[in-house]
């Protein structure tokens, strides 16, 4: 019997007159991206397919903003009061966003048969190469929360040239030690899953409020019809490995990195930790009051403000952009001590923005910002 062969079966697109191939691949891409308002992508990489979704037009020789969502959640539940908000869009008219869900977190995702093995945080980071490379974007702004921060961490520290900034919410780049371990097991005993997550996600003071806030998100995570994939991608966390960061080593971020936690958040001496081991002159570290676990979505406004003096601090947003609200806005911004003890490198937003030289979110200091 003949042999069968497996043939791939390619669409020929007919070139324009005059037209290179080069000229053809580019205008195939834009048009990817400019058809994708909102339209959600999968590719194939070597740990399996991996889902986002594309907003934006592109612009010559910008960075993409991507995002990648905490465990419990997926790109909209994370992201989207945020990227919705008012003053937020001033800013993103200028990138294309692209957010990605961890595997099985996008909305309908059927549940992984039993035994399947998911990624670990280092895999879902080696799948961001295969997204970047479909939409043909040679570098990023990343913009994780939890488990995305660290993954988008790990990325940054294997790609460094490719990473022109971090926006890194709760990120704790430790492995769990033993101690972490026993407490962990500990709580398993009495608590679900859905309520461990949440105890990740938000501080015990929200909690125990139970707020409508809180609620909704409980609801969330305690219906989610994909709660076993939830579950693969919380063990993943879990047995994260030690990012090893160290200042002044070549295992360390390289970028201009903004680090935000809210000051009752569950990580908040992880985050801590992490900012006394980045370049400081790299490093800005926000610490927002009265934001709880998750400031992206409580405190969308000053995550705005930030993010938008960040931008300015890495040259792409120029001070005429800012808006009347960011510069009056500056008065309510407090100064404070570096959280590391170096109070000699910290300066506040307020200050810079009134000499009137950097952008206020050039890289190097520390903020606490009031409500
Ligand atoms: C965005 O414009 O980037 C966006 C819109 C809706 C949800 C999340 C992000």
């Amino acid at each position: 019997m003949a042999e069968l062969q497996e043939v791939q079966i390619m669409e020929e697109k007919p070139l324009l007159p005059g037209q290179t191939p080069e000229a053809a691949k580019e205008a195939e891409l834009a048009a990817r991206i400019l058809l994708d308002q909102g339209q959600t992508h999968s590719v194939e990489t070597p740990y399996g397919s991996v889902t986002f979704t594309v907003y934006g037009t592109p612009k010559p020789k910008r960075p993409a903003i991507l995002t990648y969502h905490d465990v419990g959640l997926n790109y909209k539940s994370c992201f989207q009061p945020l990227f919705q908000f008012g003053d937020m869009q001033e800013i993103i008219q200028n990138f294309v966003r692209v957010h990605v869900d961890a595997p099985g977190m996008q909305e309908g995702a059927p549940v992984f048969p039993l035994g399947y093995q998911y990624p670990s945080l280092d895999q879902l980071a080696d799948m961001i190469p295969c997204i970047l490379q479909y939409l043909n974007f040679s570098t990023i702004i990343g913009f994780g929360v939890g488990a995305g921060a660290y993954i988008l961490s790990r990325y940054a520290l294997n790609h460094p040239d490719t990473v022109e900034g971090l926006v890194l919410i709760n990120i704790d780049p430790n492995a769990k030690g033993w101690m972490d371990w026993a407490a962990h097991k500990l709580t398993g005993l009495t608590s679900s899953l859905s309520e461990m997550i949440l105890g990740h996600l938000f501080s015990q003071e929200e909690l125990s409020g139970n707020s409508e806030f809180i609620q909704k998100y409980r609801n969330i995570i305690s219906h989610a019809p994909n709660l076993e994939n939830i579950e693969l991608y919380w063990n993943s966390y879990n047995n994260r490995r030690d990012l090893n960061i160290e200042r002044g080593s070549d295992n360390t971020l390289k970028c201009p990195v903004m680090l935000v936690v809210g000051d009752q958040a569950p990580h908040e001496e992880a985050v801590v930790e992490c900012n006394s081991k980045l370049d400081p002159t790299q490093t800005s570290f926000l610490k927002m009051a009265d934001s709880g676990g998750q400031p992206q979505l409580t405190q969308p406004g000053k995550l705005t403000e930030a993010f938008k003096y960040f931008l300015q601090g890495m040259g792409y947003m120029a001070s005429s952009c800012m808006t009347r609200l960011s510069r009056s806005r500056t008065a309510s911004l407090t100064s404070a001590a570096s959280i590391d003890g170096n109070r000699s490198r910290s300066r506040t937003m307020s200050q810079s923005s009134e000499s009137g030289t950097l952008p206020s979110g050039t890289p190097g200091h520390t903020m606490e910002v009031s409500c």
